[in-house]
């Protein structure tokens, strides 16, 4: 069942996804060589709290970290610990934050001095899918428009988009109806309604879009051990085009 957020509930939702921005571009610009994932994680904790609201990871289904921290082939929901930032990393950096009970989830990949041009196409690529799918995300649209954009945009750069998991309403729990794949046909699912709060998140990778779970039960890998990106935006739907609530400050 897809809910539809109130005004009240938007506005809340508005706060956390603040929230989880302002953390998320902090964290970001923290990211350099000898720096550890850990102590990302750490300072996230300690930035959410800060700012008023709580992570919305820890503890989710056992999760451990406050934010996930995914390096290189790590695809998400990397677990932070002391591996130490490198130069040519690729690092995505995924922070929800809670505020009176409704979530923002957001996430970005950075890149410490690659140098690696097919690297480059990729993260570049997956932010601009990200982009074009939320330019989708209208009152009154089908649902897959926005999944057929992402991955349109993906395979059009040669990329390959992660089918195994997937964008997702978002309000009082993580993860809502509707699923939004970043993959599909157009014209099919649901009819997008004003005031239907989604995180859009495209994967990307190089190769091929296979990817395999860890044993510790959370990390995603690629299967073909290459890079892979991940941007995400908590949006409310809207007639006309849709509101970001986790955009940055800039
Ligand atoms: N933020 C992830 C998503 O975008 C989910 C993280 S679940 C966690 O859907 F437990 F790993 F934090
Ligand atoms: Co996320
Ligand atoms: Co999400």
């Amino acid at each position: 069942m897809i809910i539809v957020k109130t005004p009240a509930e938007i506005e809340k939702m508005r706060i956390s996804g603040r929230m989880a921005a302002t953390v998320r571009d902090e964290v970001a610009a923290m990211v350099a060589p000898g720096v550890t994932t850990g102590e990302l994680s750490e300072f996230a904790g300690k930035r959410i709290k800060e700012l008023g609201g709580e992570s919305a990871f820890l503890g989710y289904r056992g999760y451990p970290g406050q934010i996930c921290t995914s390096v290189n082939d790590e695809v998400v929901h990397g677990i932070p610990g002391p591996l130490e930032i490198e130069i040519g990393d690729v690092v995505s950096i995924d922070v929800g934050v809670r505020y009176d009970g409704y979530i923002g989830d957001t996430a970005t990949t950075v890149m410490v001095g690659v140098t690696d041009r097919e690297v480059i196409h990729l993260v570049k690529t997956t932010e601009k899918a990200l982009y074009v799918g939320i330019a989708e995300a209208c009152a009154g649209a089908r649902l897959s428009n926005v999944s057929h954009a992402i991955e349109r945009t993906a395979v059009e750069a040669g990329l390959f988009v992660v089918r195994d998991f997937v964008g997702h309403g978002i309000g009082q729990t993580m993860h809502e109806d509707p699923q939004v794949p970043n993959f599909g046909k157009s014209g099919k699912g649901p009819r997008l309604k004003a005031g239907t709060t989604i995180a859009i998140e495209p994967m990307v990778n190089i190769g091929t879009a296979a990817v395999d779970v860890q044993a510790d039960g959370w990390t995603v890998l690629t299967r073909s051990g290459r890079p892979s990106a991940h941007f995400e935006h908590t949006v409310v739907v809207c007639d006309g085009r849709a509101e970001i609530l986790t955009l940055g400050q800039e």
